[in-house]
């Protein structure tokens, strides 16, 4: 089993990708292709599956396998998790959590919820095409379109099928995608699935995405470009210079799609990174994922009435799946009524995100420093990344650690997401942790300087 572990560790180390320099800091998002797995394989399934078994019970017998944690309370800024190790719960932290304003367990939130459950039950049976669409739901799709500043908006019920809904249902058969090389797993999905011509371009290369948009023109003066950006990367919390982005789309006559699943919510006074650029009216379209600020499921995607309409006849991802439920709809109309109540909750995210920044700049530690609530954090090395992350969650801090196999050594990071509940304490206590945790693993092997 060690040789198991210790072969993939030696395939993660020796993975070219570590090596591009183009490729140096982005992480792909969401798509973790696992290069060391695809590598010890075979066209045996249960081979491949006992495999991953072996990998995943001996990382947790040694309690180094961090997915999948049993969270018992609301998602908070602390909360309550069954520790698989201890056997036990465990009080922890939340700097892991996407529920950025921190609406999980709002006392507002949960009062408009419990009202839609007496009036609509908790679900709807079927589609909204043919099964009904409740006045809730109507309800959240137009409020969501005036907050984008669009005429219309369609939920969809994942985030991840809103992608694939525009992507196979917008693009002509000669359309043309262009997307940022680290753009979320479910583009290049919609992209298969829809079996649609696309390219991608270097992140953030404004000049790289200049010259393809040129080139595709050039070919063919009528056909669609589309193109997608993430407002907020989701994996490196950086930003996309959407104001360039949006100035090359309109001299090539593309349409810009921004995928704003952590910009909503979180950027601007939370309609999201167009606005926070002051760029929202030159966009066409707005899409975004209800998963993150307004911490429950799905997605949606706003425009002019007519486009709304026909994903409503021709999105297959849309129409071929059950509605969000009533419930997330109630939960939309009252996140929309917070943010637009209490700018506060804005600021204060905005605030926690500098003072942690502030205290890992004091303490001497790596991480990127960004301008949104997501903050990457490096550690000193890479030796022993797993022992670390364990450490971490002993001390009582839930973050996400993001590990080879899955990336490449050199790569590691943990994603640190911070909420505009926690309290200055919260952010100090985090800091010293990852100090704390820093300092007591030495590399295994010493480099003389
Ligand atoms: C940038 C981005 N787009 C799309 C998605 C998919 O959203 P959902 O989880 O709502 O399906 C995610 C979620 O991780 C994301 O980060």
């Amino acid at each position: 089993m060690d040789d198991i572990l210790k072969q993939l560790d030696q395939i993660a180390s020796n993975n070219p990708e570590q090596n591009d320099p183009k490729r140096n800091d982005p992480l792909l998002d969401g798509e973790v292709d696992l290069p060391s797995f695809s590598s010890v394989f075979t066209s045996d399934v249960d081979h491949n599956v006992q495999i991953f078994s072996h990998v995943f019970e001996a990382l947790k017998s040694q309690g180094l396998l961090l997915y999948h944690r049993p969270i018992l309370s609301p998602i908070d800024r602390q909360v309550t998790v069954w520790d698989e190790l201890t056997k036990s719960k465990k009080e922890m932290l939340m700097f892991g959590s996407n529920s950025y304003l921190g609406m999980a367990n709002d006392p507002y939130v949960k009062e408009k919820v419990r009202e839609a459950l007496d009036q609509h039950g908790v679900g709807m049976g079927g589609p909204m095409l043919l099964n009904g669409t409740s006045n809730l739901h109507r309800l959240a799709e137009e409020r969501l379109a005036a907050f984008k500043g669009k005429e219309d908006c369609i939920l969809i019920p994942t985030g991840y099928m809103t992608n694939l809904s525009w992507i196979t249902t917008l693009m002509a058969d000669d359309s043309i995608l262009l997307y940022d090389e680290v753009s979320h797993a479910s583009v290049a999905d919609g992209i298969r699935l829809g079996k649609k011509k696309a390219f991608r371009f270097n992140h953030n290369d404004v000049a790289d995405l200049e010259k393809q948009l040129q080139k595709h023109r050039e070919k063919n003066k009528e056909r669609t470009i589309f193109v997608t950006v993430q407002g907020v990367y989701s994996m490196n919390g950086e930003l996309a210079p959407i104001p360039e982005i949006l100035t090359a789309c309109e001299k090539y006559g593309a349409k810009l799609v921004i995928d704003d699943a952590h910009g909503t919510g979180t950027m601007g006074k939370g309609h999201g990174t167009a606005e926070h650029f002051g760029v929202s009216k030159r966009l066409q379209y707005s899409m975004g994922t209800l998963s993150k600020a307004f911490s429950v499921t799905g997605g949606f995607f706003a425009g002019d009435r007519a486009t709304i309409n026909f994903l409503r006849f021709f999105s297959r991802p849309y129409f071929f799946s059950a509605s969000i439920s009533p419930l997330i709809a109630a939960t939309i109309l009252a996140v929309l009524d917070l943010i637009e109540r209490e700018p506060e909750r804005i600021i204060r995210l905005h605030q926690n995100a500098d003072r942690l920044r502030k205290n890992l700049k004091a303490a001497g530690i790596n991480f990127l420093p960004t301008e949104t609530a997501i903050i990457p954090i490096f550690p000193p090395h890479f030796d022993c990344f797993r022992e670390m992350a364990s450490a971490i969650h002993q001390r009582g801090l839930f973050v996400n650690s993001i590990e080879a196999p899955g990336v490449p050594r050199g790569r590691e990071r943990f994603r640190v997401t911070v909420m505009s509940t926690h309290t200055e304490q919260d952010i100090d206590r985090a800091s010293e942790i990852f100090a704390e945790v820093f300092s007591q693993f030495k590399p295994r092997t010493e480099t003389k300087s």
